[in-house]
């Protein structure tokens, strides 16, 4: 086999049956900016079903002409691909529809069942993916009403129905159960994909194949070989505008609990028996239930939290948290959290696994930091000491997506200096600069049924048992002085402290190449 040559695994895809999609939330921002966006191109690249029909349904009084010039406008804005295909826009359109009701109104659901019901094939009428870009608080709701109008089957035979939701899936533990709950009056598990859009970043999926289609790291991915592991998600923006939002949230929710668990699971987990969804699933669930679990007063040592305060970021000035529109002048709401978490199973015993995100930082990235240990004590680090580097790989998930090796090498020259250098893969530089939006693939998969890049129900509980964990040790007490930072910095200090407690620092994500 040529060495470059691409082993592809599509076969193990399912097919794309003929369907129609339903919009929940279609005059929304989502559905503009992602969902119109990322349909479209399936389209362009041939990969929508052979025949599919797209409805959206929101209260706003507007025909399917109107909609479709909408959809048409967000796309010149939102699309990766520019201009936008005329021939391939007028294809895509004429399968669009749109159905004015409230969510809240069984009769809305009977105008919709009505609509289906006039398409001209039967698989357009039953196979039904309805993705709800609305409120969480509308999920069970439209559930509900989906299921009373027969639209939303839990006995379907010969079809399928299915419920795409996005984050949050609810605010703690008890609030996602109850949420779980509801939704399984209506649906089974199987019929819910829960979107976390991380997992549909190519980088992200690129976890599992590193991992277990190379031999040469995994043998390395484990406690004896493994200082301890970094994982960073950063973004130079304040909560612009979203302040209402994010006083309900805070970094602990919006983040800590969804993405940065997911990255852990992956990085981590156990190798699936097989790429289907129930076993990589299994084996994230399976670490997730080893996180250790914090007591209230073991919080303060092991988590970090921070707001920002005004500052620069990138040399422009940003207001603080507090000073936002919709933001309570005392608000206690966290922009920033650190935690040092340990995985209590034969792997990762007693490997500190660091784990920050927040906003105003100095950068936006996304970036998992494997550090290995040092070498011993003798020849180059006797010599050394401290100033030998150790050895560390960098996945970086975005931007300048690709993986470093960083290992020490010898300064050329007579004399005998050493440093660290680097061994990099870009993503760019070896597959050019496509990359699909994560919303296509999830899509596409959700569409074939594929539940591997989706939450399951047990999954969101174990993420929100360990985010509860670390909520009730913060719980009642305001936010202290040493907990606020500049915006444009790395937290307070205090994160700083969380590593260097043990003689370790956070590593900057790498700079662009
Ligand atoms: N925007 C993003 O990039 C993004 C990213 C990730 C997750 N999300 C999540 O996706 C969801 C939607 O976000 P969004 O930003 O698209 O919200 P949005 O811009 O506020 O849109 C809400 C949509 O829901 C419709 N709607 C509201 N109440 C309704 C009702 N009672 N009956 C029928 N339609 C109703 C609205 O249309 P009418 O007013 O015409 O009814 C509108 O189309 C949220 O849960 C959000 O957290 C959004």
């Amino acid at each position: 086999m040529d060495e470059l040559m691409t082993c592809r695994l599509d076969h193990i895809r399912k097919a794309v049956e003929p369907c129609t999609l339903v919009i929940f939330g279609a005059s929304g921002d989502l559905t503009a900016r992602k969902l119109i966006p990322a349909l479209y191109h399936l389209a362009k690249d041939g990969q929508m079903p052979e025949d599919f029909r797209i409805v959206g349904f929101a209260r706003r009084e507007k025909s399917a002409a109107s909609w479709r010039a909408e959809l048409r406008a967000a796309l010149e804005s939102f699309s990766r691909s520019h201009p936008v295909d005329s021939a391939v826009w007028a294809g895509f359109a004429e399968r669009i529809d749109y159905c004015q009701g409230d969510m809240a109104d069984a009769a809305a659901y009977a105008k919709l069942a009505g609509m289906i019901r006039d398409f001209p094939t039967e698989a357009l009428q039953q196979n039904l993916l309805f993705y709800l870009a609305t409120s969480p608080s509308q999920f069970s709701v439209v559930a509900g009403h989906l299921h009373e109008a027969q639209l939303l089957r839990r006995d379907a035979q010969g079809c399928w129905q299915r419920l795409v939701i996005e984050k949050p899936f609810g605010h703690d533990l008890d609030s996602a159960r109850v949420l779980n709950h509801e939704l399984t009056r209506f649906a089974h598990e199987q019929q819910v994909f829960r979107i976390d859009h991380y997992l549909g970043k190519e980088t992200v999926q690129n976890i599992l194949t590193f991992r277990f289609a190379n031999s040469i790291f995994e043998r390395l991915w484990h406690r004896d070989a493994v200082d301890h592991i970094q994982i960073t998600v950063s973004e130079k923006l304040g909560v612009s505008g979203r302040g209402g939002y994010y006083e309900e949230a805070g970094a602990l929710r919006d983040m800590l609990q969804n993405h940065l668990m997911q990255v852990l699971a992956l990085v981590t987990m156990e190798p699936p028996v097989s790429l289907d969804a129930e076993p990589v699933r299994d084996e994230k669930v399976k670490l997730l239930s080893a996180v250790r679990r914090l007591q209230p007063g073991q919080v303060a040592s092991h988590v970090v939290r921070g707001q920002y305060r005004e500052g620069f970021v990138g040399g422009e000035a940003l207001a603080a948290y507090r000073a936002e529109a919709k933001v309570n002048p005392l608000s206690n709401v966290e922009t920033f959290v650190a935690a040092k978490v340990f995985i209590d199973n034969w792997r990762w015993a007693g490997v500190p696994i660091y784990l920050r995100t927040g906003k105003a930082m100095p950068l936006s990235a996304s970036e998992v930091r494997v550090q290995f240990k040092a070498p011993p004590h003798v020849l180059f680090a006797a010599q050394c000491g401290p100033l030998l580097d150790a050895n560390a790989l960098t996945l970086r998930l975005q931007p300048n997506e690709g993986i470093s090796l960083r290992f020490t090498g010898k300064v050329p020259g007579v004399g005998y200096g050493l440093r660290p250098v680097r061994m990099d893969f870009s993503y760019n530089s070896e597959f050019g600069a496509y990359t699909p939006e994560a919303y296509e693939r999830l899509l596409l998969d959700a569409i074939a049924g594929d539940a591997t890049l989706f939450i399951r129900r047990d999954e969101v509980e174990q993420a929100w048992e360990i985010a509860d964990s670390i909520r009730a040790g913060w719980d009642g007490r305001p936010l202290e002085k040493n907990e606020f930072y500049a915006a444009g910095n790395w937290g307070p200090h205090l994160a700083d402290e969380l590593l260097t407690q043990s003689g370790r620092a956070w590593r900057e994500p790498l700079p662009l190449t």
